[in-house]
């Protein structure tokens, strides 16, 4: 497995919509072993392909960091085929938006039809914090970050944040 490097916002290729999987083949399981390596490498709970530069419909979610277990879950071309129309608001932040936060509501319940790591047809019905982890994630597939939410001025000022060069630092 292999750490991959994950683009920061503004990279334009964030904004691009992946491409849906047509095969989960062993070249998709690796690049979903890569993904779950970095996120752990990066203490997230979730990462899209895209994330990492290829934009294809993939995702990782592990949500056991709290039990203290690895519980990798793979999700191939993502479709919400129901969501409650009751909302949930999250302080969420993004690997690809570091050290920025916001609450951001969305549907608390949602019902997910995916492919998973075999390439196998699975549904699942998702709350909490999973289903929040899972819209964020999806979001990613189509050009989305949570920041996208926000007013204008709110996001302009954390892309003006994290554009600003900072100096080299250098250790002698
Ligand atoms: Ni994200």
């Amino acid at each position: 497995m292999t750490i991959r490097k994950i683009l920061t916002e503004p990279d334009k290729f964030l904004r691009q919509i992946s491409k849906t999987v047509l095969k989960v083949t062993d070249d998709e399981r690796r690049l979903m072993d890569d993904m779950l390596e970095t996120m752990y490498d990066a203490n997230g709970i979730g990462l899209a392909a895209i994330q990492v530069g290829v934009p294809k419909r993939i995702l990782v979610i592990d949500l056991g960091k709290k039990e203290n277990k690895n519980m990798p879950l793979f999700f191939v071309n993502p479709k919400i085929i129901k969501k409650n129309d009751k909302l949930a608001t999250y302080e969420e932040g993004c690997l690809s938006v570091p050290d920025q936060f916001a609450e951001i509501d969305r549907p608390n319940k949602c019902t997910v039809e995916y492919l998973d790591y075999n390439g196998k047809k699975k549904v699942l019905d998702a709350d909490g914090l999973l289903a929040t982890c899972l819209q964020h994630e999806m979001d990613h597939l189509e050009g989305i970050l949570f920041i996208d939410y926000l007013s204008k001025l709110k996001r302009d000022y954390i892309i003006k944040k994290l554009t600003k060069s900072k100096p080299d630092r250098i250790v002698v």
